[in-house]
């Protein structure tokens, strides 16, 4: 029993960009962006207003965000990792304002400099002032199903995180697969436990396909009634401070599975496939999945 429609997070701009070690130009992400605006995508995550040093790739986050043409139908999220981050993003009238910290202390650490103990009350400033401002929230938990330093991360540690940001007013919580190692059966057990607290409705999917495991893990998260996954076209993406990472799940890979199985996204395959191509020529290393898609439907 699947549900009939989910919503696709397209993170392309923002995950599958940022580990990408040669610039890609402002003008080519503008141009993507606005082609990702046109195939039905309710959500597109455009950038990071993080340090320009710690993620040169998106150091253009203003300039893209004022430049890409909006469709009020579409939300325009990016990461906002404290309140440096949030006076960016509000000085371009950002929809959404993604909050990210990881499940594991080192990766924490490592991605943004602080202990989890040390993150919560600057991102409970930033929540706050999201919301006065009337924006749309939403939270990343990372390494939920295992982390590159630590190994193994306790679900207990995941639950209590999530409460935190629950508790800061964020609508909705993406649970990562910073790493793309979860397995079926370890997605089956991780949902069980957190369906135990917090409402499937408010639960998204992140996977990355390292290993090539991402669909099979969105096929257990349907069985438990998710309907928010996040995704990048072409599979593109991984995070720098996570060694390991690779691409994210491809929504163009993610796009065929659903349609096939008679569940509704709203999006076009064509078109998904279309923006893969062009955002092809700035980085040329698309998933192989990906460039078989193309090479056997073009
Ligand atoms: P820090 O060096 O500890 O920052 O970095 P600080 O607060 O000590 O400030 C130092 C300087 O940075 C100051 O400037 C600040 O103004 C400036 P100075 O006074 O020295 O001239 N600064 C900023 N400048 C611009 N924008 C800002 C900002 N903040 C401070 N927002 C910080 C801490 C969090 C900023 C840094 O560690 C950082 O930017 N990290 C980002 C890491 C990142 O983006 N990682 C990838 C995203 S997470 C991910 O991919 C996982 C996910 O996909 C889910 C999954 O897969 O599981 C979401
Ligand atoms: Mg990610």
């Amino acid at each position: 029993n699947f549900p009939q429609r989910v919503n696709i997070k397209e993170v392309g701009p923002r995950d599958g960009l940022q580990n990408e070690a040669e610039m890609v130009p402002t003008d080519a992400k503008i141009e993507w962006i606005n082609l990702l605006s046109e195939t039905g995508a309710s959500y597109i995550e455009i950038s990071s207003f993080v340090h320009p040093k710690w993620i040169p790739q998106l150091k253009d986050a203003t300039a893209v965000a004022k430049q890409i043409k909006r469709n009020p139908d579409i939300t325009y999220a990016a990461l906002v990792p404290n309140e440096k981050g949030l006076e960016r993003a509000l000085a371009v009238d950002l929809d959404e304002v993604c909050l990210f910290l990881s499940a594991s202390e080192t990766h924490n650490k490592n991605n943004i400099n602080k202990s989890i103990e040390e993150t919560y009350p600057i991102l409970e400033r930033v929540s706050g002032e999201a919301k006065r401002a009337d924006k749309q929230l939403r939270g990343y938990v990372s390494t939920v199903f295992g982390c590159p330093y630590e190994g193994r991360i306790e679900i207990d540690k995941v639950i209590s995180i999530c409460d935190r940001l629950f508790n800061m007013g964020v609508d909705e919580i993406s649970i990562g697969d910073t790493i793309g190692v979860a397995d079926p059966a370890q997605v089956d057990e991780v949902l069980t436990k957190l369906l135990n607290y917090f409402p499937k409705e408010k639960l998204a999917m992140h996977f990355h396909d390292t290993r090539g495991t991402a669909l099979a893990n969105v096929l257990v998260s349907l069985t438990h009634g998710i309907t928010n996954f996040d995704s990048a076209v072409g599979g593109l993406g991984g995070c720098p401070y996570a060694k390991g990472a690779s691409g994210n799940l491809a929504t163009d890979d993610l796009l065929y599975m659903l349609h096939r199985m008679g569940i509704e996204t709203g999006m076009d395959i064509d078109k998904v496939i279309d923006s893969a191509l062009y955002i092809e020529n700035y980085v040329n290393h698309l998933s192989s999945h990906q460039m078989k898609i193309i090479n056997s439907e073009r």
